[in-house]
């Protein structure tokens, strides 16, 4: 497979050129668009916000909701507020980015909670299931998306110019043939159960189910993932990059102070829905796995 990044060349968070078709070709074959030169600027009176212990004890990352209330975050109120401030401004960037970027997206995406991650990477311990540090497609366990799609933008705010360093995998369709014929079948008595539990938010459909297991079974595979297709992505310190985390096959090795912007674009509403991962994992089973009209609890 060629290269999964496209790099671009914006500068810009205002003034993106004319949006071209191929952008959203792009991120819809899973290719991750790196913009080298498009920093998020952190302010000097910011600089101080970078540090690990701006995160709560116990939390994995501060986020921001849509209506400004922030949460997971350390430092004092005025710290707190100052947080909220540069997190917000990057909400702003971000949104307007991919509205320039993907025009064919207007009007029917969700924004989610903007996150920022003052963790170091390297030194993260965590389960195999939950380490990010080894390659999968993002499938969360608790909440059932049906097939929606989770477009990231991703921004390296780190101060003393270090990369965030991920390693990106092959094409989704490739890994999801060789992942699949492994994967657990789908049980829908399993389902309601999990659901009766309050274990996932909503019915888990066939199409997570399958999700899951592809994010599970790629994570458990040693030998994958030293030896799986895979390209060494340093994106530099004041770059940022934007790719649908549900298909690019990801994992991060190294960094520290990231913010990131997640937004949900319903299943069908790409501009080519044939190349999602719903519509690879039905003609690749052979059935429906989503259901109809299912709704995504939030
Ligand atoms: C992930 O989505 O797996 C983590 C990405 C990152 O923290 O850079
Ligand atoms: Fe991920």
């Amino acid at each position: 497979m060629p290269s999964p990044i496209v790099e671009l060349d914006l500068d810009d968070w205002g003034a993106t050129p004319e949006a071209r078709p191929e952008w959203t070709a792009a991120v819809e074959a899973g290719k991750v668009l790196w913009f080298p030169r498009l920093a998020f600027a952190v302010r000097p009176d910011e600089r101080a916000l970078l540090r690990e212990n701006m995160l709560a004890p116990k939390s994995r990352n501060v986020s921001l909701s849509a209506d400004g209330v922030l949460k997971g975050a350390g430092g004092d109120g005025a710290e707190q507020a100052s947080l909220a401030a540069m997190v917000g401004r990057f909400r702003a960037q971000a949104l307007a980015l991919v509205d320039a970027l993907f025009p064919a997206y207007r009007g029917a995406l969700t924004a989610a909670p903007t996150s920022f991650r003052p963790r170091r990477v390297e030194t993260r311990r965590q389960s195999v299931r939950a380490d990010d540090r080894r390659m999968h497609v993002d499938a969360f366990p608790s909440r059932p998306n049906y097939g929606e799609r989770i477009l990231r933008v991703f921004a390296n705010i780190n101060p003393e110019g270090a990369p965030r360093v991920w390693r990106v995998g092959g094409d989704f369709e490739s890994v999801a043939r060789h992942f699949l014929p492994g994967a657990k079948p789908y049980r829908a008595w399993q389902a309601r159960a999990l659901q009766a539990l309050h274990v996932t938010k909503s019915l888990r459909s066939e199409y997570d189910h399958l999700m899951l297991q592809l994010h599970d079974r790629m994570k458990y595979d040693e030998r994958w993932q030293q030896q799986g297709e895979q390209w060494r992505v340093p994106f530099a310190a004041g770059s940022c990059w934007v790719c649908y985390s549900d298909q690019a096959v990801h994992a991060v090795m190294e960094g520290q102070y990231m913010m990131e912007q997640t937004l949900y674009l319903p299943p069908g509403r790409e501009a080519n829905p044939a190349a999602s991962p719903l519509q690879i994992l039905t003609r690749l089973v052979g059935r429906p796995l989503a259901g109809v009209g299912a709704g995504v609890a939030r």
